[in-house]
């Protein structure tokens, strides 16, 4: 179903006592402020059960970073669906730019882990985005519509429903070049229509499509208030909860 949502991916960062204060503070914030959208966590995954305790009535939804694509067995350093399951663990990340970049992940990965998280009703939030020089190359719609067709088009129209899409332009993360709010709509519209195209624009119109790559304070609201942008998957500004609430009172 398709609501607002701001996601803090906190990536490396935070060590366990400075994880916990984070936490506690976004928690004292989620009960003393109503918020319009949803909030969603992925802490580093050594922090996934404290996540869980701290957040046991479900004020914000806690996600894993990336999860392996295999059930179980000899994959040494990987962490699969049925152990954050476990764990009561809401979803995971699924295929974010640095874990292409650094670990050669790819959309067929994507697919898989997708597939994997819906088969045990866990949500996916699926990445995807163009390269700086796929942009300047002018070749950023085909590469999203590639990488859609890729990961989510093998899914039934039950199960890509229930999938969150970020569309994270690469050369807008972490560099404080944030996309214009016409730039970021464009693509989530062309997202929203290739899904429309393939499944029907009902099944379309549910999707949550979240945009990634420098949100900040100061422009969550303008990026936030774009037809086909649902919230925010944010890196830098979800480590301090001065910058996290402002973001989500973007709503
Ligand atoms: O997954 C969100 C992240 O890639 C965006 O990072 O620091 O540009 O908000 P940042």
């Amino acid at each position: 179903m398709r609501k607002n949502i701001v996601a803090g991916n906190w990536k490396m960062n935070k060590n366990f006592a400075d994880a916990e204060a984070l936490m506690i503070q976004l928690l004292e914030y989620k009960k003393n402020n109503t918020t319009n959208c949803e909030v969603y966590i992925a802490p580093p995954a050594l922090y996934l059960t404290m996540a869980k305790d701290i957040f046991k009535n479900a004020e914000v939804e806690v996600f894993a970073q990336d999860v392996s694509e295999y059930q179980s067995g000899a994959y040494t350093g990987e962490i699969s669906v049925e152990m954050i399951n476990s764990i009561g663990i809401d979803g995971s990340l699924v295929s974010h730019s640095e874990r292409r970049q650094y670990h050669g992940e790819t959309d067929s990965h994507a697919n898989r882990k997708v597939k994997a998280l819906l088969d045990v009703g866990l949500t996916p939030i699926y990445c995807n985005g163009e390269t700086l020089e796929q942009r300047k190359a002018g070749q950023h719609f085909e590469v999203v519509k590639n990488q859609t067709e890729v990961a989510l088009f093998t899914l039934s129209a039950d199960e890509i429903k229930k999938v969150v899409i970020a569309y994270e332009p690469v050369w807008a993360i972490g560099t404080g070049e944030t996309a214009t709010p016409e730039q970021a709509q464009e693509i989530h519209a062309h997202i929203r229509s290739l899904i429309a195209a393939k499944y029907g624009q009902e099944v379309a119109d549910e999707i949550s499509i979240l945009y990634g790559g420098s949100v900040k304070p100061d422009n969550a609201k303008e990026i936030f208030s774009q037809p086909d942008i649902d919230g925010g998957l944010i890196g830098g500004a979800a480590l301090k909860i001065e910058d996290f609430s402002k973001i989500i009172e973007g709503f």
